[in-house]
C-alpha cells in the first residue's frame, strides 16, 4: 500500500448481497472501487452483528486491492491476529472501544497490517493528538456506527481539525457513514481522502447487473472532487 491524498472510495459490503460476497468483492473492484470495507460488528460495541475473521478471510482472494477492515467489536485486541491472517490490509479499531487503543495500534501494526484509529460522532479529535505516529489512518464516523443507510452527521469541524493535527504525516482521513454525492463534497473540501459508502454505491445494481456500481462510484468520486459542488 501506497500513501497519497488522493480521493479513494471504499464501499461498504454492509450494503452487498451477504450471499454473494465473493462475486460483489469483485464486481466493485471492476466498476472503479480503490478499496473494499469490510464492517465487523460484534453485537456487544455496536447494536449488531455482521460477521468476523472467517469471512474475512474467505472474501480476501475475491479483493485485488487494498482490505479495509473496520472492527465495532470489544474488545480488539484478542482478535488482531485473526484478521491480520484473514488477510486485511488495514484493521482500524475505535477509541471507544477499550482503554488501551495505544496498545491495540502498536499490536495491529505488529501483526503486520496498517493500523486505524476510529472516531464516534460523540468523539473529539482530540482523543488521537497522542497516537498520530502510530496510525495510519483516522476514521472519522458520521454515523452512530452499527447499520447501514443512515442519515449522515456533520462532522466537517473535527475533519478540518483532524487534517491540520496530522500535517505531513502519511495519515489517511477516512469518513464513514452517510457519504453520498451529496455529502462527499463538504468532507473532501474538510481534508478526507477515503470516502466509505455503503448503500449509496450498491443501489440499484447487483452482481448480474453491475453497471450502476460503477455509476454510484463515479458519481461519489466526481462529486467529491468538486465536479457538482
Ligand atoms: C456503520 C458502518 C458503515 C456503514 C456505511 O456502522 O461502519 O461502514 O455501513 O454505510 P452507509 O454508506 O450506508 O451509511
Ligand atoms: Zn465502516
Amino acid at each position: 500500500m501506497t500513501f497519497d491524498r488522493s480521493i479513494k472510495i471504499a464501499p461498504s459490503i454492509l450494503a452487498a448481497d451477504f450471499a454473494n460476497f465473493g462475486a460483489e468483492c469483485e464486481a466493485i473492484e471492476a466498476q472503479g472501487a480503490d478499496w473494499v470495507h469490510v464492517d465487523v460488528m460484534d453485537g456487544h460495541f455496536v447494536p449488531n452483528i455482521s460477521f468476523g475473521p472467517a469471512t474475512c478471510a474467505a472474501i480476501r482472494p475475491h479483493i485485488k486491492g487494498v482490505m479495509d477492515v473496520h472492527l465495532m467489536i470489544s474488545p480488539v485486541d484478542p482478535y488482531i491476529d485473526a484478521f491480520a491472517s484473514a488477510g486485511a490490509d488495514v484493521i482500524t479499531a475505535h477509541v471507544e472501544a477499550g482503554p488501551h487503543i495505544h496498545r491495540t495500534l502498536q499490536a495491529i501494526r505488529a501483526a503486520g497490517a496498517k493500523a486505524g484509529v476510529a472516531l464516534n460522532p460523540g468523539t473529539p479529535a482530540e482523543a488521537v493528538a497522542h497516537l498520530l505516529d502510530l496510525t495510519d489512518l483516522v476514521c472519522v464516523m458520521t454515523v452512530n456506527p452499527g447499520f447501514g443507510g443512515q442519515k449522515f452527521i456533520d462532522m466537517t469541524d473535527k475533519i478540518r481539525t483532524l487534517r491540520a493535527m496530522i500535517g505531513d504525516r502519511p495519515v489517511h482521513i477516512e469518513i464513514d457513514g452517510g457519504v453520498d454525492v451529496k455529502t462527499a463534497p463538504s468532507v473532501a473540501q474538510a481534508g478526507a481522502d477515503v470516502l466509505v459508502a455503503g448503500s449509496a454505491v450498491f443501489r440499484g445494481g447487483s452482481v448480474s447487473d453491475p453497471a450502476p456500481y460503477g455509476d454510484n462510484i463515479r458519481a461519489i468520486r466526481e462529486a467529491a472532487a468538486g465536479v457538482y459542488v
